[in-house]
């Protein structure tokens, strides 16, 4: 059992029997007392539970328990009383300091990458020149981008129950992501991706099994309430079932959180929630397919972004590879250039733009001084093999004052 579980498990206890001693915890879970309680005194920092003599008590609940139970799991009336609750002043505030906080719902992938001199034809074998097995998943990538780019991050995934589940697991737990909550699936594996790197320009193909990310339920994205709260930024992508996604999405905008979604890989899911959208990340091929208009150049780029505004998306931006970034910010166009870069594996460039991105936008920034900063983020990852192998804060800043 993860670490988190068994917390939200000794949680799930105290609500129903408001008292528990450490004894009692290590038995129940077959873990040392000492594990217990570290688990306690954790819960204690994040207000949740009092620590008492030999045990613990319920100190506070969190709000998303109490509107669960309330609420019967009901999606549209969860939004209703948190809605009614933001009326009425009883939801906190967020706590915005200098940092920032991002809550990102995505996709966790194991990559198994094997890098070749060119891509195979149909029917051929190559011999690889390199092979690695990695975390990946354009949630999990984001979610360190974001990180690294130096704001809190709130990352929410589902596993499967298969030796990748802890692979995820210990990646996450040793990563710079500040919390994440990690569900498992019962009948789905961890989600996959297979990635061929071309040695000729670092540009790459992949084939993505999505696996146990497509399973998340109402009630999983219910209990990420309290998470969400106090997040600046909620971003997400398109590797998820999109009912989660767009549930998550409302739930973000009834709380008053910005939303950032990266319509990656593209469906045409994300035209039904446009409206909800504060910043849309499609690149050249998504943009095309949203807006049927083809991008071949900057001139059409700014075409197919009207286009996507007309659709009902508030700001719009295209990332546009080495040509850089297009922002369409109410009827301003700005054009963010591309970093030089020597490129040497292109995969999670998006992931590497789209994190820095909400991480600035987080931190306050304005949405062309987030794209600069995401645009030289991202032009540092394209130099490091590995979707999730992202650059330092500082590195961005040196090269930021390289233009
Ligand atoms: P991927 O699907 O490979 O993760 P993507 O297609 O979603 O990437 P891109 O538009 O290729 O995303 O790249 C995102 C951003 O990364 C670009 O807007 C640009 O700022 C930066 N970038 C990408 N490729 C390069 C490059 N070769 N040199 C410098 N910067 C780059
Ligand atoms: O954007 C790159 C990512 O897309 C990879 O890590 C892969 O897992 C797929 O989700």
């Amino acid at each position: 059992m993860f670490l988190e579980e068994r917390r939200n498990k000794i949680l799930d206890y105290l609500d129903k029997y408001e008292r528990v001693s450490v004894t009692y915890l290590a038995t129940a879970f077959e873990v040392t007392k000492e594990t217990i309680r570290s688990d306690l005194n954790e819960l204690a920092l994040q207000g949740l539970v009092q620590r008492c003599h030999g045990g613990a008590i319920i100190l506070r609940r969190s709000l998303q328990a109490t509107l669960i139970t309330e609420t019967g799991d009901n999606f549209e009336v969860l939004l209703q009383r948190l809605s009614n609750q933001r009326k009425n002043h009883l939801v906190q505030d967020k706590g915005k300091n200098m940092q920032g906080k991002v809550c990102i719902l995505g996709s966790f992938n194991v990559d198994i990458v094997a890098k070749v001199e060119r891509f195979p034809k149909g029917g051929e074998s190559l011999l690889a020149l390199g092979s690695t097995l990695g975390p990946g998943g354009k949630g999990a990538n984001q979610a360190t981008a974001a990180s690294l780019a130096g704001t809190k991050v709130h990352f929410v995934a589902k596993v499967g129950k298969d030796q990748f589940s802890q692979f995820a697991f210990d990646h996450l737990s040793s990563s710079k992501i500040h919390s994440f909550t990690l569900y498992q699936s019962d009948t789905e594996p961890t989600g996959n991706a297979i990635i061929y790197v071309s040695q000729q320009d670092g540009e790459n193909m992949i084939a993505i099994y999505s696996g146990a990310n497509t399973t998340i339920t109402d009630e999983e994205v219910a209990a990420i309430t309290t998470d969400l709260s106090d997040a600046n930024v909620l971003l997400v992508q398109l590797e998820n079932n999109f009912d989660a996604t767009l549930n998550t999405i409302k739930l973000a905008k009834t709380l008053d959180i910005q939303v950032i979604l990266n319509p990656a890989p593209y469906s045409s899911d994300a035209l039904a929630c446009l409206e909800y959208i504060d910043i849309i990340t499609p690149n050249e091929t998504e943009a095309s397919l949203l807006s049927g208009i083809e991008i071949t150049d900057l001139a059409s780029a700014k075409e197919a972004a009207l286009r996507i505004v007309g659709l009902g998306a508030k700001r719009v931006i295209i990332t546009m590879g080495s040509r850089g970034a297009l922002i369409l910010d109410g009827s301003q166009f700005q054009h963010i250039p591309a970093f030089p870069a020597f490129s040497v594996d292109t995969t999670g460039a998006g992931d590497a733009f789209n994190g820095a991105l909400a991480a600035a936008i987080a931190k306050g920034q304005t949405i062309a001084q987030a794209a600069t900063y995401a645009a030289a983020f991202a032009s540092l990852a394209v130099e490091r093999e590995g979707a999730s192998n992202m650059p330092q804060h500082q590195q961005v800043m040196t090269r930021l004052s390289q233009r």
